[in-house]
């Protein structure tokens, strides 16, 4: 089984992407939603959380992780890692990869949450490839609260979305980062407002390209997962807004488990 943990809800954007691309392949899903948002906590504490949430997956027999959170992936990478002998996933090299391809393009924007912002991983690993590059960051602590009041095409969330992301068109950004799970959802709206030049990268689609492209080249690990599409969901807390959003995101009713922490 593929497991995919994040703070809440969000990942499942990462699911979604996953099936698109390995519809064969059963996957694990766990969501912090008792603990959720991870994105204004402390890396300390979401360090800690990603452990319990990597622990979890494994003893119900994940046979690789996917950490769809941007927050989890940012400050809680190299615990895991260091912590556990299966192949893992985070969610910001892809979308640094995709980021930097184009060598037309040389003004990066990030948008994500406070913690991710503050993290700075994303810069780190642009300037890594692309020393030349300009790279602009700006935290958005409101985009995950609309998205999880269901407010995908309010006026409210376009303003909002406008005003985060006006310092990064006068930046003359060309290419912009979703470095969040919930902004996937708001990607119309930020195509509008940052200008249809800029290209947009999705970090749920770049993530799941990247798992694809590993299974393929990876033959002992593909060999071991097990193949029968299926999809399990875990949570910490049940709640109806999961569910009202789970739908919204994967266009069809789940089941959810409850784990208690
Ligand atoms: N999943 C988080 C992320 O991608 C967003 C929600 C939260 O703050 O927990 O950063």
């Amino acid at each position: 089984m593929i497991g995919v943990f994040d703070s809440g809800i969000g990942g499942l954007t990462v699911v979604k992407a996953l099936k698109r691309n390995l519809p064969n392949y059963d996957i694990i899903y766990f969501g912090d939603t008792a603990r959720t948002p991870y994105g204004t906590k402390s890396p300390e504490t979401v360090v800690r959380y990603a452990i319990e949430d990597a622990e979890i997956l494994l003893q119900k027999g994940a046979q690789m992780l996917v950490v769809a959170c941007n927050t989890a992936s940012s400050v809680a990478t190299d615990t895991l890692e260091e912590r556990f002998d299966v192949p893992i996933f985070e969610v910001i090299s892809p979308a640094v990869n995709m980021a930097v391809s184009d060598p037309k393009r040389t003004r990066v924007g990030i948008i994500g949450t406070r913690a991710t912002v503050n993290s700075g991983v994303y810069v780190d690993k642009i300037k890594a490839i692309r020393p030349e590059m300009k790279v602009y960051s700006e935290p958005c602590p409101l985009l995950v609260p609309l998205v999880e009041e269901g407010w995908l095409k309010k006026g409210e969330t376009r303003k909002i979305v406008k005003k985060y992301l006006h310092p990064l068109k006068l930046k003359q950004i060309d290419v912009l980062i979703l470095g969040c799970t919930h902004y996937p959802l708001l990607k119309e709206i930020i195509q509008v407002k940052i200008g249809k030049r800029v290209k947009i990268i999705d970090s749920s689609e770049a993530l799941s390209d990247a798992v694809t492209s590993f299974l393929h080249h990876n033959s002992d690990t593909e060999s071991r997962l097990t193949k029968g599409g299926t999809c399990q969901f875990y949570v910490s807390d049940v709640t109806e807004q999961f569910q009202k959003i789970a739908k919204t995101i994967l266009k069809t009713a789940v089941t959810l488990e409850h784990i208690k922490l």
